[in-house]
């Protein structure tokens, strides 16, 4: 029997992913769900489930330790591994934007302090429309930074929009939407071609299901 291993992502995607992956057939127990285990495997032994933090997922995929992966397109943006992702998935759905606590983000003329968890997206934005920016590169709260002053603005993820509102902030400019996407070791992709195959379709089926409900 081949075993495929799956990372998951952990935080904001966590949850939804499980509950994906259960209807799609995997056997995955409640014990499971609220257990502190990193790694587990499936009822049935064809799938080992790792957890790892989000912007890991496309290194656990890429170095064949998992075969597959479940992320968000924000960190593929981010990251941009050499993968496959062969299925974009109906989870996860939400915006990167730039957001201020003013529009426009700056009075002062000069370059533009962005405060970000997504540097190289956000610097591909801003330079795709000839704007210099200092980048602060943050791994949390962003939101923060434009409010106590340390930047003009942010580019940072927006699911609810409650962060932004609560914070006072708005958003200036949506850069681009995200979905979470399956992702596949290249190697993988080959060597394991029916079990990744089967998840694919599995997973396919699954969202046409929801979809038609
Ligand atoms: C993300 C993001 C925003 C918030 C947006 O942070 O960076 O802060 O969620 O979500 P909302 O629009 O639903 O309010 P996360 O919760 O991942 O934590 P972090 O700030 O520690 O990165």
């Amino acid at each position: 029997m081949t075993q495929l291993t799956i990372a998951i992502a952990k935080g904001r995607l966590h949850a939804e992913t499980l509950d994906l992956l259960s209807l799609a057939g995997l056997g995955i127990s409640s014990e499971t769900i609220s257990s502190r285990r990193l790694a587990v495997e499936d009822e049935s032994g064809r799938y080992r489930l790792i957890f790892v933090k989000p912007t890991d997922v496309p290194v656990y995929v890429e170095h064949g330790i998992a075969d597959c992966g479940i992320v968000g397109r924000d960190v593929l943006l981010e990251s941009e591994p050499d993968l496959l992702q062969p299925l974009s998935l109906n989870i996860g759905a939400c915006r990167i934007v730039v957001a201020a606590t003013q529009n426009p983000p700056a009075n002062q003329p000069g370059i533009l302090r962005v405060a970000t968890k997504y540097p190289r997206t956000a610097a591909r934005h801003f330079g795709s429309r000839g704007v210099a920016v200092e980048l602060i590169q943050l791994s949390g709260s962003v939101e923060l930074a434009s409010v106590l002053g340390l930047a003009d603005c942010i580019v940072d993820l927006v699911e609810t929009g409650n962060t932004l509102r609560e914070n006072g902030l708005m958003i200036i400019e949506v850069i681009t939407d995200s979905t979470a996407r399956l992702v596949v070791n290249r190697a993988s992709y080959q060597l394991k071609a029916d079990a990744i195959g089967q998840l694919v379709q599995s997973l396919e089926q699954t969202m046409e299901e929801a979809s038609s409900d």
